[in-house]
């Protein structure tokens, strides 16, 4: 979507919101290799900044905390979108795309996934495609699982490989007050879901009314404003957290020091490594980010309220 203003064939900017997973539940490994997920996306907002400019050639640049850690250039996941989405339009992926990285890199907030779907939203408005945003989120679920959310925002429900998104109406004016803990190193995406099936060899039999449970319970709590109740409802609901405390034990001190500092509940985002914690208000998250930031563990310790709009486009 551009807003009336500037001329977007000259450069578009698009913000990309990161996200967390308030509830996530793993079923079967599919023959694909993927799991079958039933998880609630929240985007927040934190956000990556991305401009699209016309270029003599395909160009990825980033700038920002762990950026050295970012393919730059073609092995980019913005870079294959572009691709992606010129060889749709049957249009040279000519555009120069640089990345203010906000987002925890390898952070289990979906960074490089909203990187790559801010590209999709930024080449369809510099190129004047119109293309509806299911035709992008087609797209995006090519690139990755997470890569569709961000297109939207808001909260959305996620199934398949997480891929397949329903918008969730939440009645509740509800906005909540997060803090992310980002720990100095990223943890990978596959490797936690390896970890998480090594831990499991067998799955419980109950695995789909758990996830729906979990869904009902967060909807509700959506729907009601009420932060206390939905940190009630994100307590152990990501099956993920185990894993990724396998692989990084020191995330269990980190989950413990929030609630220490008045966090309603403390989570691991997605995969991990960071740590998102609910609280009652901008001020209680003021007060946790102040006292998890005076330990110095942390590369970075963020504060954003969710939800948040999905990527949209400003003409520069
Ligand atoms: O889809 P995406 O490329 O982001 O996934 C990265 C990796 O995470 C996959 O290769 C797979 O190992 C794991 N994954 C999974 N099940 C999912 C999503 C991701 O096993 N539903």
């Amino acid at each position: 979507m551009s807003r009336v203003g500037g001329d977007p064939r000259a450069g578009v900017t698009v913000r990309a919101p990161g996200k967390v997973n308030l509830t996530l539940s793993v079923g079967p490994r599919r023959p694909d290799g993927y799991h079958e997920l039933t998880t609630v996306f929240l985007a927040v907002g934190l956000h990556d900044v991305v401009r699209i400019a016309p270029a003599a050639r395909l160009t990825v640049t980033v700038r920002g905390p762990g950026a050295a850690d970012i393919p730059a250039g073609d092995g980019n996941l913005a870079a294959r979108a572009v691709r992606l989405i010129a060889r749709a339009a049957g249009v040279e992926p000519a555009v120069a795309v640089h990345i203010d990285k906000r987002i925890p890199v390898a952070g289990g907030m979906a960074g490089g996934s909203a990187d790559a779907a801010a590209a999709l939203v930024g080449c369809d408005a510099l190129w004047g495609l119109g293309l509806p945003r299911e035709d992008l989120r087609l797209l995006a679920a090519e690139l990755g699982s997470d890569v569709g959310f961000p297109l939207y925002g808001g909260v959305a429900l996620g199934t398949g490989r997480g891929e397949l998104l329903t918008p969730l109406e939440t009645s509740g004016a509800g906005v909540f007050h997060w803090v992310f803990a980002v720990s100095p190193h990223g943890l990978a995406t596959p490797a936690v879901f390896q970890e998480y099936d090594r831990l499991r060899r067998t799955r419980p039999a109950d695995g789909e009314r758990v996830a729906a449970e979990r869904v009902a319970a967060v909807t509700d709590a959506l729907d009601s404003g009420d932060a206390a109740l939905l940190a009630a409802a994100v307590k152990d609901a990501n099956d993920l957290q185990e894993a990724a405390l396998s692989l990084r034990p020191e995330l269990a001190d980190t989950l413990r020091l929030g609630p220490e500092h008045g966090a309603l509940a403390g989570l691991v985002s997605g995969s991990g490594p960071t740590c998102a914690f609910l609280t009652e208000s901008a001020h209680a998250a003021a007060t946790l980010a102040t006292a998890l930031s005076a330990t110095d563990r942390y590369r970075d310790v963020l504060v954003a309220v969710g939800p948040t709009g999905g990527c949209s486009a400003v003409p520069d």
